[in-house]
């Protein structure tokens, strides 16, 4: 009896998650449109900039689509019993990284990419301005932009990350501890890890000074 009612729930669990990966799917051209769109987007505005101010504000740009398995999970963590048909609520499904090379470009670049037409900001985090405890530094952006397939033009978010490359650097070696070290062990580093990403911001914004007094010609 017990095994059985067993089975009846794995059963269930299964067809939620085939409905899921076949929802997913229907979905994915749509987030993979707009990841598209928006790194183009950036792109040309990099060779704008380039062009106009002989100063490149874009040092390279990352890009990923949410894989099927986290975005499942997410919405399960998230409460969603009919994950399928909330695929549509998580806004981060499609994600962009643009890593600047200085906190100015960061803004400027931002601030271009937010004024073209279709694009509309659905929400900003600005880490760079209110840095979290742990010290990480980044502005985030979650925009909505237009994507056409064959039949059907939609508008569809984007998360966006710009960030600095010394930003950049600390995210990636913090994301990486975090996942190797035990949270007891983490709780002693922190302190030294938050010092760190005070003291790169530091020294980024005195090489964003000497790289004005250079373009001055002073
Ligand atoms: P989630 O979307 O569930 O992550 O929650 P949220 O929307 O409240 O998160 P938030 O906008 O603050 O951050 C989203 C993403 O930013 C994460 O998935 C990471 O890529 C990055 N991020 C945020 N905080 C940190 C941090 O402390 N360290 C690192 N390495 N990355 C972070
Ligand atoms: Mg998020």
């Amino acid at each position: 009896m017990v095994e059985n009612k067993k089975r009846v729930f794995d059963d269930l669990a299964l067809e939620e998650a085939e409905k899921f990966l076949l929802e997913y799917q229907r979905q994915k051209p749509w987030y993979s449109g707009a990841m598209k769109t928006v790194c183009a987007k950036f792109e040309v505005l990099d060779d704008e900039f380039s062009m106009l101010r002989g100063h490149d504000p874009i040092h390279h740009i990352e890009s990923r689509l949410k894989s099927v398995e986290s975005a499942y999970e997410k919405l399960a963590r998230r409460g969603y019993a009919q994950v399928a048909e909330n695929l549509t609520q998580l806004k981060d499904i499609a994600g962009v990284r643009v890593i600047c090379s200085y906190v100015e470009d960061v803004y400027d670049i931002a601030d271009v990419f937010l004024r073209q037409e279709g694009v509309v900001l659905l929400q900003k985090k600005d880490y760079i301005e209110y840095p979290k405890p742990n010290g990480y530094r980044s502005l985030h952006l979650i925009a909505e932009i237009p994507v056409s397939l064959s039949k059907e033009t939609r508008s569809v978010p984007v998360e966006i990350q710009l960030r600095t490359i010394s930003m950049n650097m600390w995210a990636s070696l913090e994301h990486e501890v975090s996942y190797k070290v035990n949270a007891d062990l983490l709780d002693s580093y922190r302190a030294e890890l938050k010092t760190c990403a005070d003291e790169m911001h530091a020294v980024e914004k005195k090489m964003q000074g000497i790289c004005h007094r250079i373009r001055n010609g002073k």
